[in-house]
């Protein structure tokens, strides 16, 4: 490091403002190790108590993406559009939005994350498909986008080195909630995909990383203009993560029910807020500007089999097995599945995503240890949503499990996620705010 770390943190702890070198020069530290984890720490607490300025939130993201790889899409003729999610419960968008918006023109070079916490994982998901791979060389992954319109990886150590540092330091020091932080961790990887634009779905909810509106809004104005600043369009969703998206939770499970979506059976809630984000997905393209005509393109291309054709190229070039599309069965299924009825006829009142997502960690269908396994096969079915009447001893939910006691631990807590009540309550609307 050129300048002394103790007079950076320093100038962070008073509240002042460091300049684009500095930054630089506090992330070569990280990158290069001559930054100790204990000045680390404590620049991130800085950082997390005193915030940073757009100037130098932008500064950090560009630091950051370029402490790695930054890929580069020249072969690839259409515009570079990703979605990134803050991520939720039931959250199964990404597979079926990438190749719907595919269909349409756009190229989605996607890097997924793993389970973090009650929330899923899109790559914990397509693990689930029999022989699907998702460890792609930089090569495969280009050819793979080429071809059919879509890629979908695990990061490479390549990409963003910086954040991984950062990331596992502000997971142990209590800094994970930091607007700027949170910001460029999710930005610097997303930069370095070498993407023309990104939608971003910002969660808000009991089972959002973000749970109240006004912090969540706070953190979709950051990205949106910390994305712009850094050259790429960008566009942000609200959207609602007080109850679960869709009727599946746990990773094959959530896989079946995409391979339904992919026929048209899909839960209204899982298609409404795809379409929303694939609609931003086309504007930013330049592909269509007018959101309504977008929605109708989409919709044409979930209708006409587009999106089951494009799913099912990819999952070839990935290693996939087709006959998965026909055979659900071979995603696997758990021994034990038992139904829990509702204790009296009535409403139902609440579906609690945030302890639906630990029962389906606690199954063991998430990690509670990043070096974990996780059973592609466990969780929860929904039969019932908010809002839905249900009659005593109509099933409420179905729990997937290894083990007969372990089903019946979850199902009693399922059965107190999801109370039944006296009158009808309904669901906030899925889309609360939008940005870019
Ligand atoms: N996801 C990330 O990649 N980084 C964060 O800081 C939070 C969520």
């Amino acid at each position: 490091m050129k300048q002394h770390p103790a007079r950076l943190i320093a100038k962070k702890r008073d509240g002042g403002e460091l300049s684009a070198e500095e930054i630089r020069d506090l992330i070569g530290g990280v990158v290069d190790g001559s930054l100790g984890d204990a000045q680390l720490g404590a620049w991130l607490m800085a950082v997390c108590c005193r915030g940073m300025t757009a100037a130098e939130t932008a500064a950090l993201t560009l630091a950051m993406r370029d402490s790695g790889r930054v890929l580069r899409h020249d072969h690839v003729t259409r515009p570079k559009i990703d979605k990134h999610s803050t991520g939720g419960v039931g959250d199964k968008v990404s597979l079926l939005l990438a190749p719907l918006v595919a269909a349409a023109g756009v190229a989605v070079p996607m890097v997924s994350g793993r389970g973090l916490g009650h929330t899923g994982g899109t790559l914990d998901k397509l693990a689930s498909l029999p022989g699907y791979r998702t460890d792609l060389s930089a090569e495969r992954f280009a050819e793979v986008l080429a071809q059919c319109g879509y890629a979908m990886a695990a990061p490479s150590a390549e990409i963003a080195p910086a954040d991984a540092r950062m990331y596992a330091t502000r997971d142990i020091s209590g800094t994970v909630e930091s607007v700027p932080l949170i910001t460029s961790s999710i930005l610097s990887k997303k930069l370095a995909e070498g993407i023309d634009g990104l939608v971003m779905d910002v969660k808000c909810g009991r089972a959002a990383f973000m749970p109240p509106v006004e912090r969540a809004t706070e953190l979709m104005e950051s990205l949106v203009a910390v994305g712009q600043a850094a050259g790429i369009r960008m566009a942000a969703l609200l959207t609602d993560m007080d109850h679960p998206l869709g009727l599946a939770l746990g990773n094959a499970l959530e896989v079946r029910e995409v391979l339904r979506a992919l026929d048209g059976d899909c839960p209204a809630d899982l298609r409404e807020v795809t379409l929303a984000l694939g609609v931003e997905m086309l504007q930013l393209a330049g592909l269509e500007a007018d959101a309504a005509k977008a929605r109708t393109r989409l919709e044409q291309l979930w209708r006409d089999g587009s999106l089951r054709r494009v799913f099912t190229q990819n999952l070839r070039l990935q290693g996939g097995d087709p006959r998965v599309l026909d055979d659900h069965g071979l995603l696997g299924a758990a021994p034990h599945v038992v139904s829990i009825p509702a204790p009296r006829a009535g409403f139902v009142a609440d579906v609690d995503p945030l302890e639906l997502g630990r029962v389906v960690v606690d199954l063991g269908g998430g990690r509670r240890q990043p070096a974990d396994a996780v059973d592609p096969a466990v969780g929860v079915v929904l039969r019932k949503v908010l809002g839905d009447r249900v009659e005593a001893d109509e099933p409420l939910a179905l729990v997937h499990a290894r083990s007969a006691a372990a089903a019946e631990a979850a199902a009693r807590r399922v059965l107190t996620a999801m109370p039944v009540g006296d009158a009808p309550a309904a669901r906030r609307p899925l889309v609360l705010a939008r940005r870019g």
